[in-house]
């Protein structure tokens, strides 16, 4: 979509992501088990909106409209409804008008269209947010949940871990077509954990790995997968988390800079976004990401740049394949070369085109409706320098995000640029 008005992105937050692995993250053997709680999905998401407020939006009565990510707080929270939630996270957002969107692991990007299509339609301050908490049940009740971004009713008995073996399929069907293998994909996990490593938002901030671990199968990294067609492909460190956290942005047309009295220098510009949608449970090629390609080149055209113009990137890493293949429907790779890409280095924080610098979905973590809007946030804390140990060591001047929600079924992309 090219924009008719300008759209800025002024502020961002992200709450830590935490989860099991994570040293913050309270269960068994924690000091705190016992007697006190991980946060909850209120918590995690007034946290962000709160922290916007203090660091970025001084006024919150300038805000027009909000919107909020959310994929499945009624299944692992028993609460629904979140749009409202925002607006007890502070007096001043009362009466305004929220909403929560839902397209899967999309919600969070699906919530930044809106939000950019209301300043389209003449709203000058828009606050987005993204949250989820999917802790409160164990992995195999949780897939089931997640299952939920599938077509139901065709798909779920595929696994009991649906998605990761839906995505298994894929690795099978790449791995039998171009040869790719085991360690070929490890390299995508130890990327994230590395880059993870240096951020201490990231719910694998103090997990190492190696190459070794994570192109091998054993009783620490199992293949953990029911279904014998596809058991071999996947293993744990082939997954993106199991994370509970929340994210939130401020967006403002020129007019809503000034009423934020905020220079427009210290902002980056949504200069296009890319949005695009297929039929759930009918993927037709299992080795191309068609419905990203799709959303990516339409953004890529409305922002006049290319594949190469690209100096950071947020990808929908949520297993090891998806990484491979986004770079494929990008266009950083013919297809069947992605793994050269990921092993030539260029995608890692030394590179020139570095990918997920925070960790990504494998090591910042996946809490589902917080993903898409914590991947604009990570190109705008590039842009402005504010990424700590993990920052590239050039200025950042076009970033891109692809965020994916089910099987390539919703896809959000956007082309950033650092304002000047
Ligand atoms: N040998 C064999 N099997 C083993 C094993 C071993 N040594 N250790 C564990 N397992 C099996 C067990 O069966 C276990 O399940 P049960 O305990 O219920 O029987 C299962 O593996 C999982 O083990 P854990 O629950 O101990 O693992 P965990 O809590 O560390 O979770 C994970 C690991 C299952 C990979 C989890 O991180 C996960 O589910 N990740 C993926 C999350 C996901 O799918 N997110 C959505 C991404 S899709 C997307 O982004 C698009 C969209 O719209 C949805």
């Amino acid at each position: 979509m090219k924009l008719a008005r300008p759209v800025y992105l002024a502020g961002t937050a992200i709450t830590p992501f935490i989860g099991k692995g994570n040293p913050a993250f309270i269960m068994k053997g924690h000091p705190d088990f016992g007697r006190k709680e991980n946060p909850s999905l209120e918590e995690h998401l007034t946290a962000a909106v709160q922290q916007l407020i203090r660091t970025y939006l001084p006024d919150p009565s300038v805000v027009d409209r909000g919107y909020v990510g959310n994929f499945a707080g009624e299944l692992f929270c028993n609460q629904g409804h979140l749009g409202a939630m925002v607006a007890r996270a502070d007096p001043r957002l009362e009466g305004k008008g929220f909403a929560r969107l839902e397209a899967a692991c999309a919600s969070g990007g699906t919530a930044l269209v809106t939000g950019v299509d209301a300043i389209q339609a003449g709203a000058d301050v828009v606050l987005v947010a993204g949250a989820e908490v999917q802790t409160t049940f164990r992995a195999r009740e949780g897939a089931d949940f997640l299952a939920r971004a599938s077509h139901y009713a065709t798909e779920r008995s595929f696994d009991d871990f649906t998605f990761p073996a839906i995505l298994a399929r894929r690795a099978k069907a790449y791995k039998e077509t171009y040869g790719a293998t085991d360690r070929d994909l490890a390299h995508f996990a130890v990327k994230a954990f590395s880059n993870a490593n240096k951020n201490p938002l990231a719910h694998m901030h103090a997990a190492t790995m190696t190459l070794d671990r994570a192109a091998t199968a054993s009783d620490d990294n199992p293949n953990f997968l029911g279904n014998p067609e596809v058991r071999d492909h996947l293993k744990v460190t082939d997954c993106s988390q199991v994370t509970d956290g929340a994210a939130a942005v401020v967006l403002a047309s020129e007019k809503g800079l000034e009423k934020l009295s905020r220079p427009r220098t210290e902002c980056a510009e949504i200069r296009s976004y890319g949005f695009a949608t297929n039929p759930l449970g009918k993927v037709t090629n299992l080795l191309r990401l068609d419905t990203v390609a799709a959303a990516v080149r339409e953004a890529m055209r409305d922002a006049g740049v290319g594949p190469g113009d690209i100096q950071v990137a947020e990808v929908h890493d949520c297993f090891t394949i998806a990484e491979l293949l986004m770079y494929e429907a990008i266009g950083w790779a013919e297809e069947g070369k992605g793994m050269e890409l990921i092993k030539s280095g260029r995608t890692t924080l030394e590179g020139d085109i570095p990918v997920n610098t925070g960790g990504g979905l494998i090591g910042f973590g996946h809490p589902v409706g917080a993903t898409g809007v914590k991947q604009v946030a990570e190109i705008f804390r590039q842009m402005k320098g504010l990424c700590g140990a993990y920052q590239l060591p050039r200025a950042i001047g076009t970033g891109l995000t692809a965020n994916m929600g089910g099987d390539d079924r919703t896809v959000v992309s956007m082309v950033l640029r650092n304002a000047s």
